[in-house]
Formats: C-alpha cells, structure tokens, sequence
C-alpha cells in the first residue's frame, strides 16, 4: 500500500518555495494516496522558539495548510506534540542511526554555523527524528522539496539499519518525491540563496500573506541581470536570478520553463516582471483570503489538528507496538 508523509515547521509564514516546492503536491497527492501532513513542532524548538509565538505558529500553518487546499476529509492533518509516538521512536531509532551519518549532514552544518558547540543536541539529532515521523506510518512516498533530499536519503539508511539490526522487514524505504519546475525555489535578493522563512530579509521571500501590492513591490525589486530573457532553456544558463523566476511562473502557471520562454523570450524585466506579479497575484489572493478567514476561527483550527491526532495515533501505535516486539522490549 502507497502511504504519503510530509510536514512543516510552524515557524515563520508559509512563502511561495513552500508552496510550489512542496504543500501543491501535498494537496495533489491527497486523492491519489493515504495522505498523512504534519505541522512539526517537536523541530521547531531545534532553535529558541517564544512559546506565545509558536503557539500562534502551530495554528497559523494550519491556517495556511487548509487555505492551500489541504482537506481533513481527504487526508490526516496533525500536530507532531500531540503524537508521542514521533519523540519514543525517534530515540529508538537514533540507538540505529550513527554519529559519522548525522555529522554529513548539510543542514546542520548551515543552521548551526561557526557556533558547532552551541548548537543543541536536537539541531544534531533533528533528522532522526524527521525519520521517525514518516517511519512511524510506514510511510512509502514523502513530497518534500529538494532541500531535504539529504534528510530522505538518511530515512532510508536508517530505516534499512533497523530492520537489518533486529532482522526484520519491519519499516519499507521510503521514497522522496521530489517533482516539478519549483523544487528549489530561490531568494528575490540572491540567486545563489534559497528561499527561507529565516531570511532577515523579508524582500527575500514572498509570504502566503503578502498582498497584491507587496508582491508587485517584492517582484519589481527582485535582483536580476540586465539582458532579455531567452527564448529557450539552454539560454537560462549561469543567470540563476533569471531562471528563478522563469521557474516560479511556470509553476505558477503549472507549465514547462520552455513553455514559458515560448511566450517570453525575448522580453526584458521591464515587461515580464509585471506580468509575473499578476499571475502570483492570481494563484496567491484566493489563498490569502481563505487563510485570513480561518485564523479568525481557532477553535475550528484546535478540532482539525485534534481530529487528526486520534487519526494518526490510530496508525503509528501499532508500529511502535511492532518495533517494541522487535526489539525485545515486549513479546
Ligand atoms: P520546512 O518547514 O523547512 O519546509 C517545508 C517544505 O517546504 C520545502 N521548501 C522549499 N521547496 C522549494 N524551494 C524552497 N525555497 C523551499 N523551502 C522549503 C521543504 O523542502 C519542505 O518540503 N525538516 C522539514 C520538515 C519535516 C519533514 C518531516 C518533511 C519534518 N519531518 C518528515 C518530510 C518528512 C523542514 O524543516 O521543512
């Protein structure tokens, strides 16, 4: 049976790299599969979080997540916290998981910085615990954008170590779904950044929240080079400010890079950047105003993210039962 995992941190606002690199495959995947999304606040607090902050956090996402499309209906929507299985597992599988692994991994070295010994033990040991959340379910597919390819990549080892360890079959390898023109969308200010919530610069991203003016205001003020588009893909070459964009519309626009250069190419900034703007307007406002309508609403929030606990709950304790069992822990 095909099973999709996926989440997100509750920190910051959900920006357009999210959306287009992952939550718009979330929400096509939802009728294709067993879908299972969750707001991930156990890995939030990887970094100092305020807790009144988070709390706001926690909901907002859930906000976002439904005005993107995200249907309690048709898939389970959950607070990690209120699974315990995510935290029980991820220490029986960081007993797995080995030193030398975590130590490669890319985003700890970043988000960690010259600071190494500062760092919290849990920056260090966050990717076990990502393995754990889609371990937990089984989890046989796991939409991400192509920043956590290296995270997916550990999943699998560590799941493959557990089974060989105990002698079992017990977790299958989960496979990263990583797709469409968007899978790294890249900061307005520097084509060489990603796209991020943490990002001092909020020019640097555009915000789910952002308004037609303000995403007019961050397009027009979008760093780029100088020369006309190309009219087709090979010709996007070294100009990463320029293919940035031209991916962001034709993911927008649920397009090819080349379709777009097709009916681009050949223009200057001066012209596509407007017309960029109009099409993000068109995909984003009816997002926007759902979303400002179900942050008014936190007790509907508070139901759905409960509903989805007993959901999930309903799913990963009969793993963690079996992992128990393969361990010795129970018989
Ligand atoms: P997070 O919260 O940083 O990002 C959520 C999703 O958005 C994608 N993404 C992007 N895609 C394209 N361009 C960008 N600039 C961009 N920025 C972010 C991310 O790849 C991600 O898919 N560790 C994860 C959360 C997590 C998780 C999991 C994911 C926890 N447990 C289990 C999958 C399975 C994270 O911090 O994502």
């Amino acid at each position: 049976m095909s099973r999709v995992f996926s989440g997100i941190q509750p920190t910051g606002n959900l920006h357009l790299g999210n959306y287009l690199g992952a939550i718009r495959n979330w929400v096509t995947m939802q009728d294709a599969y067993e879908a299972i999304f969750c707001v991930v606040d156990l890995h939030a607090i990887t970094v100092p979080q305020d807790p009144a902050v988070l709390r706001r956090g926690i909901r907002e996402m859930t906000a976002a997540l439904l005005a993107s499309g995200l249907d309690p209906a048709r898939c389970i929507l959950f607070q990690q916290s209120q699974v315990r299985v995510h935290a029980e597992l991820a220490w029986v599988l960081s007993c797995s998981a080995r030193m030398g692994w975590l130590g490669r991994m890319t985003q700890f070295k970043e988000k960690s910085g010259k600071d190494r010994e500062g760092a919290s033990v849990g920056l260090f040991t966050y990717p076990v615990l990502q393995a754990a959340d889609i371990l937990a379910y089984k989890a046989t597919h796991v939409p991400v954008g192509d920043d956590q390819k290296q995270h997916l990549e550990l999943a699998r080892d560590i799941a493959q170590k557990f089974n060989t360890d105990y002698g079992v079959d017990l977790f299958p390898l989960p496979e990263p779904v990583i797709q469409g023109p968007a899978t790294r969308i890249m900061s307005l200010r520097d084509g060489s950044a990603k796209m991020s919530k943490s990002d001092p610069s909020d020019a640097a991203r555009i915000n789910m929240t952002d308004d037609a003016d303000a995403i007019a205001q961050k397009i027009k003020r979008a760093r780029t080079d100088d020369d006309a588009l190309p009219s087709e893909p090979a010709g996007l070459a070294g100009r990463p400010e320029a293919a940035n964009l031209v991916a962001i519309m034709a993911a927008l626009e649920n397009v090819s890079v080349a379709d777009v250069l097709t009916r681009h190419g050949g223009q200057g900034f001066g012209q596509f950047k407007p017309a960029l703007a109009d099409v993000m307007v068109a995909v984003l406002a009816p997002i926007t105003a759902r979303f400002t309508e179900l942050c008014k609403d936190t007790a509907y929030l508070d139901t759905v993210l409960a509903g989805g606990a007993v959901r999930a709950r309903a799913i990963a304790e009969p793993v963690l039962a079996q992992v128990h069992r393969a361990i010795g822990f129970t018989s």
